[in-house]
């Protein structure tokens, strides 16, 4: 495993070069209590390599320890190697990387691409509640792979393309025109248009020819589908900017119209295609149902522009994984997609795909849908949570100006949603209840603001004084187990976002980050009862020092919280 800290690659290096072995393959962990030591290597894979006894091995190479820059000391104990850290030179590094932002190595995604398809709403439709959980998981991803030195390609894939917009052509010339047009008109042609396929199963042949015509290029259908897909992506893009989002590639279904006469080439020269009741399909071993690549009418489907999707991604972008961040009611379409990629000779697209399914939203105990027209603006949700934020700040009594509350309401309305939705296991469902999604304390978003905010406020108070982190620093002065906990924190961010990468689970970070924030309010909380133990205590010294301290846990809850799409306010 890898080392992303001095301290945890010295441990490390004592022990490759004590017992001959490749300092990469050793794990690096902290004992269960501090009184033991600061890290511990465990010996067990070393002495069942060389056929001897652990605990006899970590007695060898606490002997033959001699003090490094980073490490005081090591001692034995049973199978484990515990390390003591020479703490001031630990926490220089820590404090001074923390504080420019560079704890994370981005050696890890250096030359490498990765496009992550996410939010990707269908068109025609309001921005739903619900589409948040793609929208942030995503956005979330961008930012943990950027930070690791990735090349993102950051993908909207529009649901631009199908029968439905079939359907809204068909419900405009059966209803319309409506002026003026906007994305709840088209909503409601939508909706009606569902309702009324029920009562009469004609009007869906009529959404299937009207698709056929889009397909086949007939200007005056295209032009409306033009318009309803501006119309649309016009109203995204205000939800996109309330959240900080921007995609590096808007490319929807649509835009693989061109590519489908290859795809449907390939499929044939690889002979998967067979027929089934008038369409064209592929079947897989072990599937009961086949894959439909075309309809009886000879129209395409989603998985066929998925397939020249995942082509056009490949070529273009030879990404090492293409993430798709769509919910997991879509697991089997994935999976299918997947495969039928590599059957076609497209194996080296097909590894590097995955996708990255989530669980649903409830509200009220209810999943929620565009469909039925009972449907949660996302945009509304927003709007909510600033106006719920705005009346609890108020109501706390804080000190802020109207200026400051106007900027700070909506970024922290924002970053409660949003962290809300991020917090938990991405494949678990999320439950919507405004209690304790605008809870200002506790695990919350607001919570990580504050504690952030609460930084910059000491900072802003000793710059007042004149006092600042200018020039050498005496680490020496921070002594306390409480200040090393921070430190060890900090320390711990890098491996944290080198994990959330790995398994593509921001949730990692909010915990992190919660934990974070604990730490480091018991160490400031320490300084109520014992004014020595303030960070703006007498000795000048230990005051900068302190204060440096402040500051890297500062700038580690903005580089997180950034990570998450969560501003950081300096003050609320
Ligand atoms: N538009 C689809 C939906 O709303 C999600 C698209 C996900 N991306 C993809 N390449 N299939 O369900």
């Amino acid at each position: 495993m890898a080392h992303y800290t001095p301290l945890h690659q010295a441990a490390a290096d004592v022990v490759a070069r004590l017992a001959n072995v490749d300092a990469a393959d050793l794990k690096v962990e902290t004992p269960p209590k501090p009184a033991m030591g600061d890290l511990a290597v465990g010996c067990f894979a070393i002495a069942k390599a060389q056929g001897k006894n652990p605990a006899a091995v970590a007695q060898d190479i606490a002997t033959a320890f001699q003090p490094t820059g980073m490490l005081a000391s090591a001692s034995a104990a049973g199978p484990f190697v515990n390390f003591r850290a020479d703490r001031a030179a630990a926490l220089g590094w820590t404090i001074e990387h923390a504080t420019r932002g560079t704890l994370v190595p981005t050696e890890l995604g250096a030359g490498k691409s990765i496009t992550i398809d996410y939010s990707s709403p269908n068109i025609s439709k309001h921005l739903a509640y619900h589409h948040i959980r793609s929208t942030m998981i995503g956005h979330s991803l961008v930012q943990i792979f950027r930070a690791l030195g990735y090349r993102v390609i950051g993908i909207n894939h529009l649901g631009d393309w199908g029968k439905t917009h079939g359907m809204l052509v068909a419900a405009w010339h059966k209803w319309g025109p409506i002026e003026p047009l906007d994305i709840s008109v088209l909503n409601d042609l939508y909706v009606r248009y569902r309702e009324a396929i029920k009562a009469n199963p004609a009007l869906d042949g009529e959404a299937r020819a009207y698709f056929k015509k889009l397909e086949a290029g007939d200007a005056e259908t295209r032009a409306l589908w033009t318009r309803f897909r501006d119309i649309s992506l016009a109203e995204y893009q205000t939800v996109y900017d309330a959240l900080g989002i921007q995609f590096d590639e808007i490319r929807g279904e649509s835009a693989y119209e061109h590519d489908i006469p290859r795809v449907m080439s390939e499929l044939a020269a690889s002979k998967l295609l067979t027929e089934s009741e008038g369409a064209t399909v592929v079947w897989l071993d072990g599937e009961k149902e086949p894959v439909i690549i075309k309809t009886s009418d000879d129209t395409t489907v989603y998985a066929t522009r998925d397939l020249a999707t995942a082509e056009y991604r490949w070529t273009t972008y030879h990404p090492a994984r293409s993430l798709y961040v769509v919910d997991r009611g879509q697991a089997l379409h994935f999976k299918q997609v997947f495969k039928v990629l590599a059957l076609m000779g497209h194996a080296d697209a097909a590894k590097v795909c995955e996708h990255v399914p989530f669980g649903l939203v409830r509200i009220g105990g209810k999943k929620t849908g565009t469909r039925t027209g009972q449907v949660v603006l996302l945009k509304d949700v927003l709007a909510e949570a600033e106006q719920r934020v705005r009346d609890v700040i108020v109501a706390g009594g804080a000190d802020l100006s109207p200026e400051v509350l106007a900027s700070v309401a909506p970024v922290v309305g924002i970053g409660a949603v949003v962290f809300a939705n991020l917090a938990s296991q991405r494949e678990r469902d999320v439950d919507f209840e405004w209690e304790k999604v605008i809870a200002l304390t506790g695990d919350s978003g607001p919570y990580l603001q504050y504690s952030h905010a609460r930084c910059a406020s000491i900072v802003r108070k000793a710059a007042k004084d004149g006092l600042t982190v200018a020039g050498e620093v005496d680490y020496r002065k921070l002594g306390t187990d409480a200040e090393w906990a921070v430190a060890r924190r900090l320390m711990d961010y890098a491996d944290v976002v080198v994990r959330a990468a790995a398994v593509c689970e921001p949730h990692l970070v909010c915990h992190y980050l919660l934990d974070l924030a604990a730490t480091f309010s018991r160490w400031y909380t320490e300084g109520n009862g014992d004014a020595s133990l303030r960070v703006l205590c007498e000795d000048a010294p230990t005051r900068t020092a302190r204060l440096a301290l402040v500051g890297a846990v500062q700038a580690t809850l903005a580089s997180g919280l950034g990570l998450l799409g969560i501003a950081a306010p300096e003050q609320m």
